[in-house]
């Protein structure tokens, strides 16, 4: 089962960045812990802080090999109808993660223009969204 992992703006700074909010973690912690506990599945981890990017590799997910993508769109989720467009085109299920809970912070983080074209959306478990989120995509393959 091959799964895309995209990582939005300034998830880079993820264990240097409002550690209040965010913790420790480190991106690249976030995505070996996914390594580790899901060994069978090859990961493609991609991060961006320029949403075209981002746009450009929802496209390699539209009638290709994955089975699966977990994206954290960041502060492009409040805003960002472009990638919205991006993730209706997809062809594989979509789970959105977000890290804390934005439905606890600043209104504007209350919303997400992304999540409705998504299948689903895991927000504000740390790292834990993302596990959560590939044991959803487990889920949807072994019924169908
Ligand atoms: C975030 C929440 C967003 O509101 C914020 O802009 C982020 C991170 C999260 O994972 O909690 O950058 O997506």
């Amino acid at each position: 089962m091959k799964i895309l992992v995209i990582h939005g703006p300034n998830l880079n700074l993820l264990g240097r960045r409002e550690k209040e909010i965010y913790g420790d973690v480190t991106l690249d912690e976030i995505n070996e812990t996914l390594k580790r506990r899901f060994p069978k599945i090859n990961f493609h981890f991609f991060q961006s802080n320029t949403e075209g990017e981002i746009i450009d590799e929802l496209h390699t997910a539209i009638d290709g090999d994955y089975e699966g993508v977990i994206i954290n769109p960041a502060a492009y989720s409040h805003y960002s109808y472009a990638i919205r467009d991006a993730i209706a085109a997809v062809t594989c299920p979509v789970i959105e993660v977000h890290i804390s809970n934005t439905h606890r912070r600043e209104g504007f983080r209350s919303h997400s223009v992304t999540a409705g074209t998504c299948a689903g959306q895991i927000v504000g478990f740390g790292e834990l969204s993302y596990v959560l989120a590939v044991d959803v995509l487990l889920h949807k393959k072994n019924k169908h």
